[in-house]
């Protein structure tokens, strides 16, 4: 089956650094871009330019080191922004300007814009974007409730001054995943000069439905995904990286599509997102949290040691992790403790294992995981006993 190419724009150094208490020094943002290029990221939003001199010179930075990445700068919908975001992207080998207007009713209230001057700050805006720089995004903030008709003429408009992506935010998490692919489907369908541009999707996860909508997005014709690291970003977050490439890895069968993402390098960037935001990582997050890969109860421990494809359906390598984890605890069984005996030297007699199990259950009810330290300390007390 032949694959279509889905983009991956990841925004962890924009909107993700956007969550309050997520600020990343200057030297921890270039780490992280180093990551994101590395592991075949296909645009990196490394910043809002005019936000401030210290984002500004993080993006500037990044424009000079990226080896294969576009960078792409934020602006907002006036001159001085988007000169400002040139002035910062302009050295990247593949630069990017990103510039955005909130086009729902509740959005056009606070620059009090009628829809005609909005239309027109859209078109001059973007025309200006674009005789700076040939690869320009524009995005209508909060497009899950702007009016159908509305969106459509300011999407045009966009194209028709020079566009060359559309993105179609999300901008609260208010979407669902049917509405998700109909929104980016209507679009194409209905606006003059949509098939000489990309859609992006722009998902937050104010509902718990970031993933989805990005991947229904996706099936509405959106061919470039805009996500963070561990989902980091505004209120609940963005759509997570991790989540999307995962998915549309080992459920190819049923959405042929790819990306460019070398996904053996997702848990290191993971663990360095978790450090330099300061944002922990939930255990039970999909694809990065700790529990992802482990197994404690008996009846999942033996079957993960028959055949591994019994309680996962991908392999840990295949997202950077050594392996599959099998921690012991009181929902553990014989078969885990024998295993876990084994890998620590010790090959036990079924007489043996029967009277350390004993033990293992009774130190287990007590303490919420065993260690090895606590597995040997129970064989040298057997060992005693003897
Ligand atoms: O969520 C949003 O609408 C944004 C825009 C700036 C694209 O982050
Ligand atoms: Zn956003």
């Amino acid at each position: 089956m032949t694959k279509q190419k889905v983009l991956i724009f990841d925004t962890t150094l924009r909107d993700g650094e956007q969550s309050p208490g997520a600020t990343m020094t200057h030297a921890e943002k270039l780490e992280i871009a180093e990551l994101l290029d590395e592991m075949g990221v296909d645009i990196i939003e490394a910043g809002f330019p005019i936000a401030s001199e210290g984002d500004f010179n993080a993006v500037s930075e990044i424009s000079r080191l990226a080896k294969t990445s576009t960078i792409c700068g934020l602006a907002r919908a006036n001159f001085k922004d988007i000169d400002r975001c040139w002035d910062a992207i302009k050295h990247a080998k593949s630069p990017r300007i990103h510039t955005f207007i909130g086009t729902s009713p509740l959005h056009r209230a606070i620059p009090n814009l009628n829809m005609d001057e909005m239309a027109e700050r859209i078109h001059d805006t973007v025309t200006h974007a674009r005789n700076l720089c040939d690869n320009v995004q524009w995005s209508p903030m909060d497009a899950t409730r702007t009016e159908e008709d509305y969106l459509c003429r300011t999407v045009e408009i966009a194209i028709k001054a020079g566009a060359t992506t559309i993105n179609v935010p999300d901008t609260v998490g208010y979407t669902a995943p049917v509405e998700s692919a109909d929104l980016i489907r209507m679009l194409i369908n209905k606006v003059p000069g949509a098939d000489d541009v990309i859609f992006a999707t722009h998902c937050h996860n104010d509902l718990g439905m970031a993933t989805a909508n990005s991947l229904a997005a996706v099936e509405g014709g959106a061919r470039q995904i805009e996500c963070t690291i561990n989902g980091l970003g505004e209120r609940a977050g963005n759509t997570a990286l991790e989540e999307v490439v995962m998915a549309l890895k080992i459920r190819g069968d049923i959405m042929p599509y790819e990306t460019r993402i070398d996904t053996r390098k997702i848990m290191h960037i993971s663990r360095r997102v978790a450090t330099v935001s300061g944002f922990a990582v939930q255990y039970n997050k999909a694809i990065v949290g700790k529990n992802a890969f482990a197994h404690e109860s008996g009846i999942h421990q033996d079957g993960m040691l028959k055949n591994a494809e019994t309680f996962e359906i991908m392999r840990p390598e295949d997202v950077g992790l050594a392996g599959t984890s099998l921690p012991l605890g009181k929902h553990s069984g014989r078969a885990a403790l024998r295993a876990k005996l084994a890998e620590l030297g010790y090959d036990v007699a079924d007489n043996e294992l029967k009277d350390l199990f004993v033990r293992f259950k009774d130190l287990a009810d007590r303490k919420k995981e065993v260690f090895d330290d606590d597995l040997l300390a129970l064989i040298q007390q057997n060992d005693a006993v003897e």
